[in-house]
């Protein structure tokens, strides 16, 4: 039992500091997951709206309703959601590319021209998305160079229409095809 737990500590220690493949390597080949796009959003400390295009984001628990999105330490909107301690997923619509293109990048102008409103829990929720769940952040794990936020869905809202799709480093459409 010691000897196990000595060789489970040996690898607990050494297991972030190997690099078993390039980062970018990784990063490509995790591209073959095909995920929807989300917007996390949420305010700053003057109130401002401030949020980054995810893709890191999925369901955890239905009862209670939970679920988790990963940021990356350098996000300038990491700050704002660990203060605030609540957020909100836009689950964007087919065409929303240009959407996702501008939350993706470090712009801090990021909501001019960009049809939203601040709802009632206070979090900015994007026109033309295909739901929209606020949540209150109720754990974070820092793992790496991310922290995952789990929260409590609060209010969810969805409506019709296709979801934008990423894979493989590009945008992507449903093809109509229901198997
Ligand atoms: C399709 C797509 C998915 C992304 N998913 C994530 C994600 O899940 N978590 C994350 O931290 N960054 C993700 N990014 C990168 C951020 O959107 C990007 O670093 C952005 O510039 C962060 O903005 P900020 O620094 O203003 O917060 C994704 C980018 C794209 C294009």
């Amino acid at each position: 039992m010691l000897i196990y737990a000595q060789n489970l500590a040996f690898w607990v220690a050494t297991c972030y500091k190997t690099r078993v493949i390039p980062a970018d390597e990784f990063r490509r080949i995790l591209g073959h997951f095909a995920t929807g796009v989300t917007v996390v959003t949420t305010c700053g400390g003057e109130g401002q709206p401030t949020g980054l295009t995810a893709s890191a984001f999925t369901s955890v628990s239905l009862d209670p309703p939970l679920v988790l999105v990963c940021v990356d330490h350098t996000s300038q909107t990491y700050p704002s959601l660990l203060e605030r301690g609540r957020f909100a997923v836009n689950v964007l619509a087919r065409d929303q590319q240009e959407v996702s293109r501008r939350f993706a990048s470090t712009r801090l102008d990021k909501f001019d021209g960009v049809p939203h409103r601040i709802s009632a829990l206070g979090l900015p929720l994007l026109d033309g998305a295909l739901a929209h769940l606020e949540c209150v952040t109720v754990r974070t794990h820092v793992e790496g160079d991310h922290t995952i936020f789990v929260a409590r869905v609060e209010r969810a809202a969805g409506g019709s229409g296709e979801p934008l799709l990423y894979y493989r480093g590009r945008y992507d459409r449903l093809s109509g095809v229901n198997a």
